[in-house]
C-alpha cells in the first residue's frame, strides 16, 4: 500500500520519480506527490491519480518557462527527490493530505507508507507547542519531528555531514514512533541525500552508477538498475549519489543484502495491451514454466529456493496450515486438497487476518504456509510472526525477493510470475498453485511417501499446463462475447466442488473487484441450504464441473446442482473438460478446457474467469488495472 520512490544521482530526479510512481501506482491511487531539492525545497501534490500530479506538474513548467525566475530552484532540474502514491488510511483523498508532507519551516519534506499508531498523541504534543498542522493524516507529524530533531543532533561525517544529521534525526524520530511505516525524508539544507527508515513496511534500495534510489519495491526503479539491497527491519538508510550508509534504530552500522533482479524490466511495462492484467492472463503459461524451471534435481528431488529447515524438520511435521489473504488464500484451498491427498498431513487453510486471534494450536511439529504475491500483506506477515512464535515452522510461497515475508520464513519456494502490477492478481495465483503443489511433492518425498519417479511424473503433467493453458487463451473470444451479455446482470453466482469450490470463489472475488457486481462463490452441495434463494429468471451461474474421468461421484453431484439452479430459471455457464458431451445440455453456455488431472484442473478453469471478469468491468467501464478503492500491496492490518 501506498508506493514511495527516492532518488538521489546525477539525472534531473522529477523524471526518475514520475517513472518510479507510475510502476508503483498499483499500490495506490487516490493521490500522488513529489518532492525535489534544488535551491530549497519544490513540491507538488494532487488528489487523484498520478495523472493529475503530472498534469499540475506540466502546467508548472509551462509557467515556469512562460515567466522565467532564474533566482528561483526548479523542480525539473533538482537532482533530489522523492515522490509518493497513496492509498488513504489517515484523513480522505485530498491535496492536502497527499503527500509528500512539509515540516513548518519548510525544511524537511516527508512521505509515509503505513500506519503510525501514536500519532494521535505525537500530534497533540506538537499542537501543544504551537505547531500547525496543515494536513489530517498521521505522517505530517514526522516532517515537524524531524525538523524539531534536527536542531539537536551534532554528527560528524567526513563525506556527509548533514546527510548524517538528517539520517540521525529520522533515527531518533523513529524511535518515537509506534506502529508500521516506510519514511522517506528530504531536507531542503541537504541535497544530494534522501534518507529512508522502515518498520514492517517496504523499502529496498536500488544501487546504481553515481545514483541510488529507495522504493517500495524494485520494479520502481528497474530501468536503472538491477543491483538492490534488502533492508532488515528497524533500519536506516541514507542515500547520496555514491554512497548507501545503514544504520539500525539504535544507532549501530547495519548491513542490507544484496540481491541481483532477474525481471525483465520490459515486464513493467504493458508491451502492446490496453491493460496490464490483459498482459498478465496472456503471461500466464510463461510464468507457469518459469516457476517450474529447473525444480528437479538430477535425482529426482523437488527444489525449494531458501532452506533453512532440515529434511528432519519436515519429516517431523505433523500439522499443516496455509495461511494467506485473498486470491493468494484462494490458491492455499486448493493447496490444501493436493497437500493431503499427497502427503497424508492434516492441512488446514487460514485466512490470515483471523489466524493469529483464535490462537491456533501451533508448535515446532507444525508446518505454516504463507502465500503471498507481494511477499508484504500486513495479516500475512502478523500470522507468520505468530506461528514463529509459538515455535512453528514457516515456508513461504513469495512471487517478490527482497520482501519481508520470505526473509523472516524458515524456508522459500518462490514463484517466478515476473512484476505483477494489475491489482487484480492473475499470474500470481497460477504460479502460487504450482507452487502448491511442488510444497507437496517436495514433502512427500522427504516424508517418504512419493519416490522420485512419482514425483517425476506429476513435475511432467505440471510442465505440460502451461500449453493447456495457452490452449485456454486461445478459445477465449466467446467468453468475451458471453462478457458483454452478462454486464448488465445484477448479480453472478459460481459453483464448484472439491478443487473447483476455491475456483469459484476466485472467479466471484476478481468479478467483485473488477466489476463491482454482486459476484458470490459457492461450494455447490451448500447451495441448497440457502443461497439458491438467490436464483431468479435468469440468474447467471458459473459451474465449475470436474473431468468425468476423475471422481465420477463428484461430477454427478455437480451436474446434479446445475439442475437445482436450471430448474429455479438460471442461466448456466458451464466450464467442463473437452469432449464432456453429457454436460452440453446442461449448460446455456458451454466453456470447454483440456483434458487435465483433477488435482491440476483449477491451472485451466480459472482462466476463463479472470477473462470473464475483465471483460464484463471494461464492457461496465471500469478501470480493470486500478479498481476503486483497492491497493495491491496491503500492509496495514
Ligand atoms: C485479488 C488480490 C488480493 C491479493 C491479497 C493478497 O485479486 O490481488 O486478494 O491476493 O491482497 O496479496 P498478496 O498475495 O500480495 O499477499
Amino acid at each position: 500500500m501506498c508506493g514511495i520512490v527516492g532518488y538521489a544521482g546525477a539525472r534531473p530526479a522529477l523524471g526518475v520519480v514520475i517513472n518510479g510512481l507510475r510502476r508503483l501506482e498499483y499500490r495506490g491511487y487516490d493521490s500522488a506527490g513529489i518532492a525535489v531539492v534544488d535551491g530549497g525545497l519544490l513540491m507538488e501534490k494532487r488528489a487523484g491519480k498520478l495523472a493529475s500530479l503530472e498534469k499540475a506538474l506540466a502546467e508548472r513548467l509551462a509557467e515556469a518557462s512562460a515567466n522565467p525566475r532564474p533566482a528561483a530552484g526548479n523542480i525539473a532540474s533538482g537532482s533530489t527527490g522523492i515522490g509518493h502514491t497513496r492509498w488513504a488510511t489517515h484523513g480522505g483523498p485530498t491535496d492536502r493530505n497527499a503527500h509528500p508532507h512539509r515540516s513548518a519551516d519548510g525544511r524537511i519534506a516527508v512521505i509515509h507508507n503505513g500506519i503510525i499508531e501514536n500519532f494521535a498523541k505525537l500530534r497533540s504534543d506538537l499542537e501543544g507547542r504551537g505547531v500547525t498542522f496543515l494536513s489530517d493524516t498521521d505522517t505530517e507529524c514526522v516532517a515537524h519531528l524531524i525538523s524539531a530533531e534536527l536542531a539537536n543532533v551534532d554528527v560528524e561525517s567526513p563525506e556527509s555531514p548533514v546527510g548524517a544529521r538528517l539520517g540521525e534525526a529520522m533515527r531518533r524520530v523513529c524511535l518515537r514512533l509506534e506502529g508500521a511505516f516506510t519514511l522517506l525524508a528530504v531536507d531542503a539544507d541537504a541535497p544530494g541525500v534522501v534518507v529512508g527508515a522502515r518498520r514492517n513496511s517496504p523499502l529496498v534500495v536500488g544501487r546504481g552508477r553515481d545514483e541510488n534510489f529507495l522504493a517500495s519495491d524494485v520494479s520502481a526503479f528497474i530501468e536503472y538498475t538491477r543491483e538492490a539491497t534488502e533492508l532488515g527491519q528497524d533500519q536506516v538508510v541514507t542515500i547520496t549519489d555514491d554512497g548507501v550508509t545503514i544504520m539500525d534504530f539504535l544507532g549501530n552500522p547495519a548491513d542490507g543484502k544484496e540481491f541481483h533482479i532477474d525481471w525483465d524490466s520490459n515486464a513493467a511495462e504493458k508491451g502492446g495491451y490496453d491493460y496490464f492484467m490483459l498482459k498478465e492472463i496472456a503471461e500466464q503459461p510463461r510464468a507457469i514454466a518459469d516457476t517450474l524451471l529447473g525444480r528437479l534435481t538430477e535425482t529426482g528431488e523437488v527444489m525449494l529456493d531458501e532452506v533453512r529447515l532440515s529434511d528432519q524438520d519436515l519429516r517431523d511435521v505433523d500439522k499443516i496450515f496455509v495461511v494467506a489473504c485473498g486470491t493468494a488464500y484462494h490458491s492455499g484451498l486448493v493447496a490444501k486438497y493436493a497437500i493431503e491427498h499427497w502427503t497424508r498431513i492434516p492441512c488446514e487453510v487460514e485466512l490470515a487476518s483471523e489466524f493469529r486471534y483464535r490462537d491456533p494450536v501451533l508448535d515446532r511439529s507444525t508446518l505454516v504456509v504463507a502465500i503471498s504475491q507481494s511477499g508484504e500483506t500486513m495479516d500475512t506477515l502478523m500470522a507468520l510472526r505468530h506461528a514463529k512464535e509459538q515455535k512453528a515452522r514457516v515456508l513461504a510461497i513469495c512471487n517478490t525477493s527482497g520482501s519481508t515475508i520470505p526473509r523472516e520464513s524458515d524456508a522459500v519456494l518462490y514463484t517466478r510470475g515476473g512484476p505483477e502490477i494489475a491489482v487484480a492478481s492473475t499470474k500470481a495465483f497460477l504460479t502460487q498453485l504450482v507452487a502448491c503443489y511442488l510444497v507437496g511433492l517436495h514433502l512427500a518425498q522427504v516424508r517418504g511417501i512419493k519416490y522420485a519417479d512419482e514425483v517425476g511424473a506429476v513435475v511432467a503433467q505440471l510442465q505440460e499446463m502451461s500449453g493447456k493453458v495457452d490452449q485456454v487463451l486461445d478459445l477465449m473470444e466467446p467468453v468475451r462475447r458471453l462478457a458483454r451479455e452478462l454486464a448488465d446482470a445484477k448479480s453472478v453466482l459460481f459453483i464448484g466442488r472439491h478443487v473447483g469450490y476455491p475456483v469459484a470463489l476466485e472467479g466471484a472475488l476478481k468479478l467483485k473487484e473488477l466489476a463491482y457486481m454482486h459476484a458470490e462463490g459457492f461450494a455447490a452441495g451448500e447451495l441448497k441450504h440457502g443461497p439458491i434463494a438467490l436464483i431468479d429468471q435468469g440468474t447467471p451461474v458459473v459451474c465449475v464441473v470436474p473431468s468425468p474421468r476423475g471422481r465420477g461421484v463428484l461430477r454427478d453431484k455437480i451436474i446434479s446442482n446445475i439442475q437445482e439452479v436450471r430448474a429455479r430459471g438460471a442461466r448456466t455457464v458451464v466450464i467442463a473438460e473437452d469432449g464432456d458431451e453429457d454436460v452440453r445440455s446442461y449448460a446455456d453456455h458451454l466453456i470447454a478446457v483440456p483434458v487435465t488431472p483433477t488435482l491440476l484442473a483449477p491451472l485451466v478453469t480459472t482462466v476463463p474467469l479472470q477473462v470473464l471478469a475483465a471483460e464484463i468491468a471494461t464492457a461496465r467501464g471500469h478501470d480493470v488495472d486500478q479498481p476503486r478503492n483497492l491497493a495491491k500491496s496491503v500492509t496495514v492490518e
